[in-house]
Formats: C-alpha cells, structure tokens, sequence
C-alpha cells in the first residue's frame, strides 16, 4: 500500500465507502490501536454502532477495512469523533475520502455545521481538515489528559 502520495492519481487502489456494520468492529479496533496514544476500548466503538444519532463510515480497500471515520449528529450539527486510518494505508487519500463522504452525507441530512477536536500536535490531521475547509475556532489548554497536549476546535460551515 501507499505510504506516500503518488503524482499520478490511477496508482492508488480504489477506495470503497460504506457505513459501518458490527462485524467490522475487529477491524475498526484494530486500526483504533495502531492509531492513538489512547484508543477508545472496543465497548466505545460497539455503542457508537448502535447510537441511534451516530453515522460511522468505513473504507474498504482491496477487501479490506483500511480506515474509518464516526460522527455523532444533533439537529444542524455534527462532531466528528473518530477519524483513523491503518498505518500501512496512509497517505493515499483514504482520510480525505472518508471525511469528504461525511460531510456529503451531512449536507444532505441539512447539517449546517461541522465541529471537531484535534490533538494541536497532529499536524497530518490539522493539515488534512484545514484542506477540507475546517477552521479553527478555538485552542484549548492541555485538553488530552494522557500527555498534556492541546486541544484544537476546529469547525466547518456545510452550506
Ligand atoms: C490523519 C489521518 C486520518 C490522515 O489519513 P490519510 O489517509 O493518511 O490522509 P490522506 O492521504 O487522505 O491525506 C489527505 C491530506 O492530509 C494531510 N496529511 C495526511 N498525512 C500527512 C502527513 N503524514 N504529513 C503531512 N500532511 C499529511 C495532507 O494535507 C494530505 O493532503 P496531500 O496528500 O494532498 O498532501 C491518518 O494520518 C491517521 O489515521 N492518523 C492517526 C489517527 C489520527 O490522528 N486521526 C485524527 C484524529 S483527530
């Protein structure tokens, strides 16, 4: 798989996306650990499947889950809470794929906003929303208890 981007787009495998189902949870733990500092525990990913409110895409490369994204939605707006994809899949635009169909998915649910927090030393992610628009609307000091970094609220406007 791609570490990096290729100049030429056709290089890259394609991409499927799809709304999570249980039977995926594994794999969606498995990318969460290899992933995070402080992964969610597989009873978080399980209840975020069966929340009525919440909207959980997966990508599918090569038959396999290689990324996921999780969203909860309230009305006009919509937290993103989850983005990660498999360290060996990273940098082909699986990421951007996913949050790219979250919020076409939210536009037409008429979500107007789109808020979520981000590590301030995440500069892969940071970079990633700033490219799909997401502002920064608020710092906020040491917020992640397990090391003391940052918080970073960032929003969009879905219109
Ligand atoms: C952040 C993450 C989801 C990005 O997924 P990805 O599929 O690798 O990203 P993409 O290939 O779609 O890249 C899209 C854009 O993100 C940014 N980006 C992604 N990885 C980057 C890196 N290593 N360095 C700098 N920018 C990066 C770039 O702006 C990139 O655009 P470009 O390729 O045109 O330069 C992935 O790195 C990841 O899973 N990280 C660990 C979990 C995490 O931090 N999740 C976010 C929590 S808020």
């Amino acid at each position: 798989m791609c570490q990096k981007q290729a100049k030429v787009a056709s290089v890259f495998p394609a991409i499927q996306l799809k709304e999570m189902s249980p039977e995926e949870i594994e794999q969606v733990y498995l990318i969460e650990s290899l992933s995070f500092s402080a992964p969610w525990a597989r009873e978080s990913l399980e209840n975020a499947i069966d929340n009525p409110f919440a909207i959980n895409l997966v990508a599918i490369v090569e038959n396999e889950i290689r990324g996921f994204v999780m969203a909860i939605f309230r009305q006009e707006a919509m937290h993103i809470i989850n983005l990660a994809v498999h360290p060996k899949a990273r940098r082909c635009s699986i990421g951007r794929n996913l949050l790219k169909e979250l919020l076409i998915w939210a536009q037409q649910k008429k979500v107007l906003w789109a808020f979520l927090e981000v590590r301030s030393q995440n500069f892969s992610a940071i970079s990633l929303y700033e490219r799909e628009g997401f502002l920064l609307i608020e710092r906020i000091p040491a917020y992640y208890a397990n090391d003391g970094d940052d918080g970073l609220i960032m929003a969009k406007f879905l219109s």
